[in-house]
């Protein structure tokens, strides 16, 4: 096959990006994602601020700009994220205790409910382990709110949208040696145990040279699934985006039946949140890199 989206759909899988709203109308940009991805992550614009801006008033412009682009392109969508420490809204800052529980609940009954049907999987909870050696959760309003405060956002979520996959989602937990992973682990273990309803584990993949890919990754991908969940690349995207890198990562994911795809975190390096490690598959001049033939040649089985 010759996109990477026709690709991976040879062994089922999807092979997706995220994509910003605000470069929708750069046709260099929708050309490529267009005919190369076939699942769509909204990169910014169906987090707490962009959806909820003031308590209880909900704003889907933007975050139904991506889904409607990606429903009339064919593509399935990633909702990203629902609770979490970062990007919420000024009032949110604010609250804690109760009410600010309360409004986690809320806002996660009002998205979902706006999406009900039209998301394949949800980040539900995203980045609530700390970096480190700890092993514990971060610190954060959502946090000291009380440690159930992830099981019951994804008892919250299951009841607003029980066609959705309800996944986690972290970075620097790739590695099955790191305190972060095992962590990750251990609260996902538990989970299944007391019936908690997750059915995901988004591993972001965002390596760079503090944090390298390691090649026990696909040790990591199938301990989780060994747990019963379905595990995905949620955010993937490598400083200098080696080829090797790349090829290794697809190797992983497709070496693990119950992982779902792979998403990168953006689609020309010019796009990237970290535009100086070029990390991503195109150029800025929408050219393929030696990475994306990498990832292409393995996804095609050799
Ligand atoms: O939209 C405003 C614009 O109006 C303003 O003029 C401009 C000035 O700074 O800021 C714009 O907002 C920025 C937004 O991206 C949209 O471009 C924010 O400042 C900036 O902080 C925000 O960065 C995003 C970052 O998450 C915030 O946490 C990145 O685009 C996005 O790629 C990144 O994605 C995260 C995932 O959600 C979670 N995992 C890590 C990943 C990378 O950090």
């Amino acid at each position: 096959e010759s996109t990477l989206a026709a690709a991976a759909a040879q062994s089922g899988r999807y092979f997706g990006t995220a994509i910003a709203s605000g470069r929708l109308g750069d046709p260099s940009y929708t050309t490529i994602a267009g005919r190369e991805f076939n699942s769509v992550t909204a990169e910014n614009e169906m987090k707490i601020d962009a959806t909820e801006p003031r308590r209880g008033q909900f704003d889907f412009a933007a975050g139904d700009r991506v889904l409607n682009w990606a429903v009339r392109n064919g593509k399935q969508v990633r909702g990203h994220t629902l609770a979490w420490h970062s990007q919420q809204p000024g009032w949110m800052q604010s609250l804690s205790g109760g009410p600010l529980r309360q409004a986690m609940i809320d806002h996660i009954k009002g998205v979902m409910t706006h999406y009900k049907g039209k998301i394949a999987q949800w980040d539900v909870v995203n980045e609530a382990f700390a970096d480190g050696s700890s092993g514990a959760r971060r610190d954060s309003n959502l946090q000291r709110t009380g440690n159930d405060w992830i099981e019951v956002a994804f008892r919250t979520a299951r009841a607003a949208d029980p066609a959705a996959k309800l996944c986690y989602n972290d970075y620097n937990v790739e590695n099955w040696t790191w305190a972060k992973t095992q962590a990750m682990y251990a609260m996902v273990r538990d989970f299944k145990q007391r019936g908690v309803p997750i059915d995901c584990v988004g591993f972001q993949a965002h390596f760079n040279n503090d944090s390298p890919y390691n090649s026990n990754f696909r040790t990591t991908l199938r301990n989780f699934a060994a747990l019963g969940v379905d595990v995905a690349i949620t955010e993937l995207d490598v400083q200098g985006a080696p080829a090797t890198t790349y090829a290794n990562v697809t190797n992983d994911c497709l070496a693990v039946s119950r992982c779902l795809g792979i998403t990168v975190w953006g689609v020309r390096d010019t796009d990237s949140w970290r535009p100086e490690h070029t990390p991503l598959l195109f150029n800025g001049d929408g050219s393929k890199k030696p990475a994306y033939t990498a990832v292409l040649n393995a996804l095609n089985g050799g």
